[in-house]
């Protein structure tokens, strides 16, 4: 199968060498070719360059993309799409006045969802996240990370891992599961921390290591949840079976967290809402990326993570969705780029250098995923007719999506 799409307006993110990540000044430049081509052949990028050079490149489909842009699909780099049902009520509550401390203090949050997900079948939970993945597959989303988290059980973080598993078989994009072992407290340790910590340590990460069901280890870091000495027990506990650590870190409280991701080489310290200069300088000298997620800033009304803060310390920065039932009900890149430049200041160029090179990089996936580069994975987004790839971030909320092609094929 080849594809050869034609006259397009404006192609984005194109990379003559292959770069895996973009940091500081650099993402403020998004390479673009104007009217050009691309040629798939299979599932790879085999082709590229300005139309006048098209010469002598035969298709068995040709896509006239005038007027249209083109660039990669999104990597979505933190989210938690497989869940039981939603959190409607504690949103409405919300709006009444309930804090989302408060919610979860009263039993609420993430052990509401665990509840759920625990009476929920295996069958169930797949078809509900199935439904999910495929609605943000044809938001653009090329290459997802999927958490587990919500099962608060050995047996019920199997269940989920599994069903990632299953997602990443029959869904042709890119997934990359995560055991997040120690997400909140389960109400039979509420006064037990230890004795959970300990479970998660001997049993959970074990299980899941033997099953080979996840690549990276997390840990929800922050007041009411876990501390630093939790974090680093089941940090230590997932690197011996093999984890790599990517955190949730810096949510509503900076405590040291960041530090200590970056001691144990986390991929990714994720959320950093609240931000203190030794964090910084903590990632500066690190291989870990930063990831902001401002669809859960937007959704709780939190502060939105000080993205010119860690940019203008040469920092690279990664966008995901944080897609999960409490925080942040929507797995659409679209809007998370949108955010970013509105909210964060981030330019459109480091935004998408954010969604699509850098998101990648926090799946250890950038030197197959995330550019127009001769030799990667044919995941591309052709927009409708759109004035400049600008417009994909100023015209917030609507759909500018016309075709999503996964793996050298046409998602439908
Ligand atoms: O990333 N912060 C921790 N975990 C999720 C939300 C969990 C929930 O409320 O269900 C997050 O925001
Ligand atoms: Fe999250």
């Amino acid at each position: 199968m080849s594809i050869l799409i034609t006259n397009i307006k404006e192609l984005v993110q194109v990379r003559n060498t292959n770069v895996t990540l973009v940091e500081g000044d650099d993402m403020k430049h998004l390479p673009t070719l104007q009217n050009a081509y691309l040629y798939i052949e299979h599932d790879t990028i085999v082709e590229y360059g300005s139309m006048k050079d098209l010469a002598g490149i035969e298709a068995e489909e040709i896509i006239d993309a005038t007027g249209k842009t083109v660039l990669p699909t999104w990597c979505d780099s933190h989210t938690h799409i497989v869940y039981a049902g939603d959190r409607t009520q504690e949103f409405v509550d919300r709006i009444n006045g309930l804090s989302y401390e408060a919610i979860a203090n009263r039993g609420g949050g993430i052990l509401n969802s665990a509840e759920k997900l625990q009476i929920t079948s295996e069958d169930e939970l797949y078809n509900q996240a199935a439904k999910r993945l495929t609605e943000v597959i044809k938001l653009g989303t090329g290459a997802i990370e999927i958490k587990s988290g919500y099962g608060l059980t050995v047996e019920a973080e199997l269940k989920m891992l599994r069903v990632i598993k299953r997602l990443k078989k029959e869904f042709p994009i890119k997934v990359k599961p995560t055991l997040l072992a120690a997400h909140a407290i389960p109400k039979e340790f509420k006064n037990n921390k230890i004795g959970f910590i300990d479970l998660v340590v001997n049993e959970m990460i074990p299980a899941v290591a033997k099953d080979r069901l996840a690549d990276y280890i997390d840990v929800f870091c922050e007041k009411g949840y876990f501390d630093l000495e939790d974090t680093q027990r089941v940090l230590e506990a997932g690197k011996k079976h093999g984890l790599i650590p990517k955190i949730h870190v810096n949510q509503f409280n900076a405590f040291g967290g960041v530090a200590l991701g970056v001691k144990y080489n986390a991929l990714s310290v994720d959320h950093l809402e609240e931000l203190n200069p030794d964090d910084i300088i903590a990632l500066k000298s690190s291989n870990t990326i930063p990831v902001a997620l401002p669809g859960c800033s937007y959704f709780l009304s939190i502060p939105y993570t000080p993205a010119r803060q860690l940019i203008d310390a040469g920092l690279p920065l990664a966008l995901a969705t944080d897609y999960n039932p409490g925080s942040t009900p929507s797995g659409n890149m679209n809007f998370v780029v949108s955010a970013a430049c509105i909210k964060m200041k981030m330019t459109p160029e480091e935004a998408i250098n954010a969604a699509t090179i850098n998101g990648a990089y926090a799946m250890s996936i950038s030197n197959m995923y995330g550019s127009i580069c001769r030799g990667k994975k044919a995941n591309i987004i052709i927009t409708k007719p759109i004035p400049s790839y600008h417009y994909l971030a100023y015209a917030f909320g609507d759909n500018h999506i016309d075709t999503v092609i996964i793996n050298g094929q046409r998602y439908e």
